[in-house]
C-alpha cells in the first residue's frame, strides 16, 4: 500500500510506500527536493504540510524549531505519511536547488594550515560541472574511507574545489587526509547539500562567525558577498583556541585592505600566555561589537557546541531565526545519535 502525496509545484503526486518517507519517495521519483543530512539534523528539506497526517522520525530541534513544528512546519526527510498529503518545501526564494553531482575528483594541492588542518584543492575529472552555493558541503570519499561531510571554501564560480579538513581521532576519513593523502589521488566528491547558504539578496550587514575549520565555508561566503560588490558591511569573527591554530589571516588582512565594507576578527579562546588578540568565546565578541541585529544575517559554522551557543545568543539578542544560518559539524556518530533521540538538540 503506498499513499500519494502532492508537492506543490510540483507535477503529478509522488507514491510514498508505508514507512517511506516523503523525502525518500520524492527523490526516488526525480522530484528535485530541497535537501541535506537526511537525517533531521540540517533543516534544508523544512516544508509545510497542507494536508494529510505525517508521523515525524526524531529530529534536532536545530533543523526545525519546537514553534516551527507548532506552525505545520515538516522536515520532509524524518516525515512519514499516515494518509495520502499535500505538501510545500519552504520558500522557494530562499530555496536553491542546484543538480546533485556525483564527480570524479583528483587531488591538486596539499598545504598544512595549522598543526591539525589541512586545506586540499581538487580538479573535477568527471561527472561537472558543479554548482552550488556558498557555505554548502559535499560529501567526499577517501580511498578506503566512509564518505564525510566537508564544506566548500572556494567561491562558486572558482574551477578547483577547497576543503578544510581538521583532523579528529585516529581511524577516519580526516585522519587518512592529514596522514596518507597526496596530490594525484582521486576522491568521489557528492553534493551539493545544505541550506545554509549566502542569501544572495540579502542586501543587509553579515556577520560570519567561524570555529576551527568551521572557517571553510564562511570563507566561501564572505568572499561571494564581496564579490557580488553590494557594499554591505561584512564581518568574519574566527574563533580559535590559542595562535597556533588561526589561519589565513594574511589572506584576509589582503581582503580587508581591498574592501573597506570588510572586517576580519581573530578571537583566541584559550591563549597560551599574553597576547594583543581579542580572547575569550567567539560569540561573545560579537555580542560585544553589536547593539542590536536588526536587519542582519548571521552565517555559523564549526563544532557544534560554539554553533549551538552562537545562534542561541543571537536569537536571545532579538534575531530572527530565519536570519541564522547555521551548520554544527556533526560527526557521524553525532548525527546517528541525534536521529535515535527524540527531543534533539537544545
Ligand atoms: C554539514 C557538515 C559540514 C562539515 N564540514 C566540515 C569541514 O568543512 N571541515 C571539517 O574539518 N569537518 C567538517 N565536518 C565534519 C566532518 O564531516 C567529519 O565528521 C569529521 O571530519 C570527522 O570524520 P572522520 O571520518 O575523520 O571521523 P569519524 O570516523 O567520524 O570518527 C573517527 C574517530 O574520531 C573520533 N572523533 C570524531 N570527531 C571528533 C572530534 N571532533 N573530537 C574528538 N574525537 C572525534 C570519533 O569518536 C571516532 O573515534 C562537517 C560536518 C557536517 C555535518
Ligand atoms: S535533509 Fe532533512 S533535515 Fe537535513
Amino acid at each position: 500500500m503506498a499513499f500519494k502525496v502532492a508537492i506543490r509545484r510540483h507535477g503529478d503526486p509522488v507514491e510514498v510506500e508505508i514507512g517511506q518517507t516523503i523525502l525518500e519517495a520524492a527523490l526516488a521519483a526525480g522530484v528535485p527536493y530541497p535537501h541535506g543530512c537526511r537525517s533531521g539534523n540540517c533543516g534544508a528539506c523544512k516544508s509545510r504540510l497542507h494536508a494529510g497526517e505525517v508521523e515525524m522520525a526524531p529530529y534536532s530541534e536545530f533543523a526545525l524549531t519546537p514553534a516551527e513544528a507548532g506552525e505545520g512546519l515538516v522536515l520532509a526527510c524524518r516525515a512519514v505519511p499516515w494518509s495520502d498529503a499535500e505538501i510545500e518545501w519552504l520558500d522557494p526564494n530562499e530555496t536553491v536547488v542546484h543538480p546533485l553531482r556525483f564527480m570524479t575528483c583528483r587531488v591538486v594541492a596539499i598545504e598544512d594550515m595549522t598543526h591539525d588542518i589541512k586545506r586540499i584543492r581538487l580538479g573535477i575529472v568527471s561527472g561537472g560541472p558543479f554548482a552550488f552555493s556558498a557555505g554548502q558541503y559535499a560529501a567526499l570519499t577517501f580511498e578506503g574511507q566512509k564518505p564525510r561531510d566537508y564544506s566548500m571554501a572556494n567561491r562558486p564560480d572558482q574551477p578547483e574545489l577547497e576543503f578544510h579538513i581538521r583532523r579528529t581521532g585516529t581511524g577516519g576519513a580526516s585522519h587518512f587526509v592529514a596522514e596518507r593523502l597526496k596530490t594525484g589521488d582521486l576522491v568521489r566528491v557528492e553534493g551539493p547539500y545544505g541550506s545554509s547558504h549566502l542569501r544572495a539578496n540579502h542586501a543587509g550587514p553579515i556577520v560570519a562567525i567561524a570555529g576551527g575549520s568551521g572557517l571553510a565555508p564562511m570563507k566561501s561566503i564572505v568572499e561571494e558577498a564581496l564579490a557580488l560588490g553590494r557594499g554591505q558591511p561584512v564581518a568574519l569573527y574566527f574563533g580559535a583556541r590559542a595562535e597556533r591554530d588561526l589561519y589565513l589571516e594574511d589572506h584576509f588582512a589582503r581582503l580587508a585592505a581591498l574592501h573597506a565594507n570588510f572586517r576580519f576578527v581573530p578571537v583566541l579562546s584559550e591563549p597560551r600566555g599574553p597576547t594583543s588578540r581579542r580572547t575569550g568565546f567567539v560569540h561573545e565578541a560579537v555580542a560585544a561589537d553589536y547593539a542590536d541585529f536588526d536587519g542582519m544575517k548571521a552565517y555559523i559554522a564549526g563544532p557544534p557546541p560554539m554553533v549551538e551557543a552562537a545562534a542561541r545568543l543571537l536569537q536571545e539578542r532579538g534575531m530572527r531565526h530565519q536570519d541564522i544560518h547555521a551548520d554544527a559539524f556533526y560527526t557521524e556518530a553525532e548525527k546517528t545519535s541525534l536521529a535515535g533521540a527524540s527531543g534533539g538538540v537544545p
